[in-house]
């Protein structure tokens, strides 16, 4: 058999990690949840979720991909014993198939801004017209078409795919370590400027100030799902970039760099985002359209700002293209394994999949949008089912398999190579995988699913 490829650095696993973990999760997705949800409420068990569950399912992600060097499905079975575990490695397969055909379509969307901002078609209103209007129109127009953002989405994996094809090592690695640090860059710039705003402080109150009225089962299960997400857990992400992990890494500091490094992200993407918000007098609760039809008029309205309106789509592109990446990355390293096809006609085959379901849910927002259920639609439902169901599902199964039929001693075992020996810290981590991870998210879905309002 051929030798596995491996990341041949730190920092390029690190590059890699942090970039499949800081994506539309963090710079899209977090802030709408956080806007929509109640702002501070949702970010303090956000923040709780992140260092009790997210960071202890990193490293075992890690290491059980490590140990088993196999793709995301196998992974389970092996480290399990049996190979009915192999089922909750294929749910984390489906969960990020289904996720890389909407994830495809915002890559889309935020490719269409970045290029009209850059032609400036994007600030051409008329004289007098009212903005909201305006942008209301320019995103209805980009997301009911159907050949528009598919062509744009199509742009975006087709540039994520050339990084695949050329594997971990020259491709994943290599570009990850360009575009991680171009991303930073961009990023202090954009969040310098956002600190002048007069909304600055009414943004930090808006995130930062605890309010614990909003607090539900729903909004629990929702901060602890985009937890997930935006960390790249229960979904074989990590599991597939810990196979090619080797033995002389130190897994529990990469594991706690890629958390702090996403997590400041995205709470600096609040930052970000909101104080232009609340500077021009707009709803934090827009929803998914905040960064397309809220942000452009603030743009709009500074100086500057088709210059700082570029900037940060080219922002989101980067992030969002390192995680397309990993998304892609964890089927086409499970097709490779099942197949024995090369990695370029896996990789395009992947695409192929991915785009076809790209295409369905483009057009569920477009011409197919009447085929609606309770007021979502078909990415609405897929974000919504894979956010607070599948992902936290994926998650117990993942802390009871290593915290009970694994077993701690073995992972422990798994984490000490390339590391030091474990520390008491370590080990009350550790714990959080038996007995707090597992009995905590099974009493959310259930209340969730039973509709208890608290
Ligand atoms: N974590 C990524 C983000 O925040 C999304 C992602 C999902 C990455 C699934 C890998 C796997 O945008």
């Amino acid at each position: 058999m051929k030798k596995r490829d491996t990341f041949s650095t730190k920092i390029g696993i690190i590059a890699a990690s942090a970039g499949s973990a800081i994506g539309l999760g963090n710079i899209w997705k977090f802030p709408y949840m956080a806007g929509i949800n109640g702002g501070s409420a949702f970010i303090f068990i956000y923040i709780i979720a992140i260092v009790l569950m997210g960071y202890p399912l990193i490293y075992t992600e890690f290491a059980m991909g490590r140990r088993a060097k196999s793709n995301a499905v196998d992974t389970f079975g092996i480290i399990g014993g049996r190979k009915i575990w192999n089922f909750a490695g294929f749910l984390a397969v489906l969960t990020v198939f289904l996720i890389a055909t909407f994830y495809m379509m915002i890559t889309g969307w935020v490719i269409y801004y970045f290029y009209n901002s850059l032609t400036g078609q994007l600030y051409n209103i008329a004289q007098g017209a009212d903005s909201i209007t305006y942008y209301k129109d320019i995103f209805a127009h980009l997301s009911t078409s159907f050949a528009l953002p598919l062509i744009f989405s199509i742009i975006g994996i087709y540039i994520t795919a050339l990084i695949n094809s050329m594997g971990i090592k020259e491709g994943i690695e290599k570009y990850s370590k360009i575009m991680m640090p171009l991303l930073v860059v961009i990023f202090i710039v954009l969040i310098g400027y956002s600190m002048t705003l007069p909304g600055f402080n009414d943004s930090m109150a808006f995130l930062f100030k605890p309010n614990f009225s909003s607090i539900s089962p729903a909004v629990i299960i929702g901060a602890i799902g985009q937890a997930f997400f935006s960390l790249s857990l229960g979904m074989g992400a990590l599991i597939t970039y810990g196979s090619y992990i080797s033995k002389t890494e130190n897994i529990r500091t990469i594991a706690w760099q890629v958390t702090v490094a996403d997590t400041i992200i995205a709470l600096f993407s609040g930052l970000l985002i909101f104080p232009a918000v609340f500077t021009y007098d707009l709803a934090p609760s827009a929803g998914p359209s905040l960064i397309f039809i809220s942000l452009p008029q603030v743009f709009l309205k500074m100086p500057g700002g088709r210059l700082f309106s570029t900037l940060f789509f080219l922002l989101v592109i980067v992030a969002a293209i390192t995680s397309l990446v990993s998304i892609l990355e964890i089927i086409i390293t499970y097709v490779i394994e099942k197949t024995k096809w090369s990695r370029k006609f896996s990789t395009w085959a992947v695409v192929f999949a991915v785009t076809v379901g790209g295409a369905i849910n483009i057009a569920g927002e477009g011409p197919w949008s009447y085929l609606q259920l309770a007021g979502r639609s078909i990415f609405g439902w897929l974000d919504y089912l894979t956010n607070n169901i599948t992902i936290p599902l994926v998650a117990v199964l993942t802390a009871i398999l290593s915290g009970w039929v694994w077993g701690i001693a073995s992972l422990n075992e798994e984490l000490e190579v390339g590391g030091t020996p474990s520390t008491s810290s370590d080990r009350y981590f550790n714990l959080l995988l038996k007995w707090v991870i597992p009995p905590v998210i099974i009493i959310l879905m259930i209340a969730l699913l039973l509709g208890i309002q608290a």
